[in-house]
């Protein structure tokens, strides 16, 4: 496991201490730990591996992209879906404790030319946030759609981070309305493009809204990740390219290349 400062590109076990590990609604939880070699490697889409457990149970780590670094304080932070067991142990974690991480491992989010749209459901916002916080001259609009009431401080924390995101509510409690489909642009230029994560219905909807131009219109998705750097296969995706691994191909998928919306 390495604690020292090195640059290279190649993934590597790291040695974290949590600074923080927060519940922003009964779903959705933050953790942020300090491993300054592992922030200053981190680009825009990539991702590491949480070991939720000093001991070999659970064995395998957890995928998460990156949701901010902080290179000054040596920081970084996943945002995290609570779904069972390993992202459970992830919201116990007690600051000053110390977590193994691996990483970065996937293929960096790709350079824009023009501006992109930005549309994501729930946690999915996470894959895109330290790029539009590090480029938000790239950025033309950043849409978010979460179920409502107790996402509150979710809110507040992407919109601290992101002024420019626009939030919408399944259930109209705050935000610009119940859904982003009323206000998602069409008619795209030449350039422009929409980058999305989120659960499966949610892509399955964004495809059919651009049914006249899903060459516009891109997928980041998630599989069930094993080894993170290319050797397990367990991520592939069936694409009309091929099979693609997620973590060691390709991070952006065009609508049209795929029907595989992912886990
Ligand atoms: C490249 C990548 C990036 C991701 N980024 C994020 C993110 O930023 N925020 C977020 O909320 N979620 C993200 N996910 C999904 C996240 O990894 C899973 O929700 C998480 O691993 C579930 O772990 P668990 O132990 O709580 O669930 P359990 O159901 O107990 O997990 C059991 C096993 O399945 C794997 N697993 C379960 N669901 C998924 C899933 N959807 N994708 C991959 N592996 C899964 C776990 O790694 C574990 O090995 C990402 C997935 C991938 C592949
Ligand atoms: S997780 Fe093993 S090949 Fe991608």
């Amino acid at each position: 496991m390495s604690d020292t400062c090195s640059h290279t590109n190649k993934i590597d076990d790291f040695k974290c201490i949590v600074v923080s590990s927060e519940a922003l609604s009964d779903k959705i939880g933050w953790l942020t730990v300090r491993c300054r070699e592992l922030a200053e490697r981190i680009l825009p889409g990539t991702c590491v591996m949480v070991f939720p457990s000093a001991s070999n149970d659970p064995l395998l780590g957890r995928p998460f992209a990156v949701a901010d670094v902080d290179v000054i304080k040596g920081e970084l932070s996943v945002c995290y879906m609570v779904i069972g067991r390993g992202t459970e142990m992830m919201l116990r974690m007690s600051p000053g404790s110390e977590v193994r991480l691996r990483g970065p491992f996937g293929v960096p989010l790709p350079s824009v030319d023009g501006k992109i749209n930005i549309a994501a459901g729930g946690a999915g916002i996470a894959t895109f946030l330290y790029f539009a916080k590090k480029y938000p001259e790239k950025v033309a609009d950043i849409f978010l759609g979460i179920p409502g009431c107790g996402y509150e401080k979710y809110a507040a924390r992407i919109s601290e981070l992101i002024p420019k995101v626009r939030i919408f509510t399944d259930d109209g409690t705050f935000g610009e309305g119940n859904s982003m489909f009323k206000v998602l642009p069409k008619g795209l230029g030449e350039s422009e493009k929409i980058w999305s994560c989120g659960p499966p219905g949610f892509l399955k909807a964004l495809k059919k809204h651009y049914e006249d131009e899903t060459e516009k219109l891109y997928f980041s998705l998630d599989k069930r990740m094993a080894c993170g750097y290319g050797g397990c296969m367990g991520c592939v995706v069936e694409t009309v390219n091929g099979q693609k691994r997620l973590c060691a191909d390709q991070s952006l998928f065009r609508a049209d290349e795929v029907t595989d919306y992912g886990n």
